[in-house]
């Protein structure tokens, strides 16, 4: 493992060896491209508690797609759909299914994050462009990263409209209470085989990022397949990208599926962060989200072991943990409380995990093991084990 120091988590620089070409102040949007957005929304907002923000269609004059913006806390989702089939979104949907197509960025400026990355070898997917309302302006661009998605580079500080020019406000008579959900943690590719470093070294050389923390199969592995994993993140810590790759094992792991299911690589899982996650879970399981079963309750029983001195500042009742099958993990300095849900679409493709952060820093290794055994068996049942 490459040894980075880190000085202090937060909003301060901390990884030293990021680049500060690219100064990143954390994800501006998430944008799906999915077969049905009238009704994907309607699901974020029933079941993950997410509200409306912003719409465009044909209302607003836009002629081949309609995007519902939805928002929680700091997290906004765009869900986007093509309207007839000469829109080039159908080309995407054919191939990934409902899935994230774009994870963008919000910059300071957008015009020279698209130069800095497009001269150090990124593939342009939008020049510089400004958009303007009654409201302002906004500058955007955008890069490819790994298979078809992509970064945007968002500049609003010209703006003070609802989302982005083009938009109407969406007023709804529909607004399902909130879960908890505060922010993207970190979100997650899955790449082919072989490519894991090749994306490590794309978001060190383009992106400025630092490698710091990795998994490989030793670590990762149950007894039927495993998996190596690299977490990247910009200097100060508010953007984090994990990039999976598939490892040899007697049966076919979980990247492998989502590779054959998405039509390549992409995003498998978005992290959202809770301060709360008994009630986070305990609501979303009553909106009729499907998480991951929970693991044997030995895992339980060991969870005093694992935590060790973290026990004592631990304020969650473990009985009301296991009921809810959230997982628990720990590092020096703290620990974290995770649970993953069931795929988000029929493809067994994009999820979200649920995480709450108790000083923890680390990614659930501890967790590893139990996880990917409770995900082969979801494969099992599709076949696809
Ligand atoms: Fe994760």
């Amino acid at each position: 493992m490459k040894e980075v120091k880190s000085v202090e988590y937060g909003l301060e620089k901390i990884f030293e060896g990021a680049q500060d070409f690219l100064p990143l102040l954390g994800t501006d949007y998430v944008e799906l491209y999915v077969g049905n957005a009238k009704q994907a929304a309607h699901f974020y907002k029933t079941a993950f508690g997410f509200q409306s923000l912003a719409y465009a269609g044909l209302e607003t004059g836009l002629k081949d797609r309609s995007s519902y913006v939805l928002v929680q806390d700091k997290i906004r989702l765009v869900l986007t759909t093509p309207l007839n089939q000469d829109s080039p979104l159908n080309d995407h949907i054919k191939k990934h299914g409902d899935g994230v197509k774009v994870a963008a960025l919000w910059v300071e400026d957008a015009r020279s994050a698209f130069e800095e990355t497009v001269k150090r070898g990124a593939k342009p997917f939008m020049e510089p462009t400004v958009e303007k309302d009654e409201f302002g302006e906004v500058v955007r661009s955008g890069i490819y990263t790994y298979g078809e998605t992509v970064h945007m580079f968002v500049e609003r500080k010209n703006y003070n409209g609802t989302f982005l020019p083009g938009y109407q406000k969406w007023e709804s008579d529909y607004n399902p209470s909130p879960t908890g959900l505060k922010y993207i943690d970190h979100m997650v590719g899955n790449v082919g085989w072989g490519e894991m470093n090749t994306w490590v070294k794309w978001y060190e050389e383009v992106m400025g990022f630092v490698n710091f923390l990795s998994f490989d199969d030793k670590q990762i592995n149950t007894e039927y397949s495993a998996l190596m994993s690299k977490v990247m993140s910009n200097g100060n810590g508010r953007i984090k990208f994990p990039i999976n790759e598939p490892a040899e094992g007697k049966k076919r792991s979980q990247i492998e599926e989502y590779l054959d299911f998405y039509g390549g690589p992409g995003i498998q899982h978005m992290a959202i962060a809770t301060d709360d996650i008994i009630t986070t879970v305990t609501q979303l399981r009553e909106r009729g989200v499907e998480f991951l079963s929970a693991p044997p309750s030995e895992y339980y029983a060991d969870v005093p072991n694992r935590l060790g001195d973290h026990m004592k500042m631990m304020k969650e009742d473990l009985n009301v943990i296991q009921k809810l099958a959230i997982l628990v993990d720990a590092d020096e300095e703290g620990y974290l409380l995770q649970i993953f849900t069931k795929p988000l679409q029929d493809r067994p493709t994009l999820f979200f995990e649920i995480i709450q952060r108790m000083g923890a820093k680390g990614f659930g290794a501890g967790n590893f093991k139990a996880l990917f055994e409770s995900i082969e068996r979801e494969q099992a049942k599709r076949g696809t084990l």
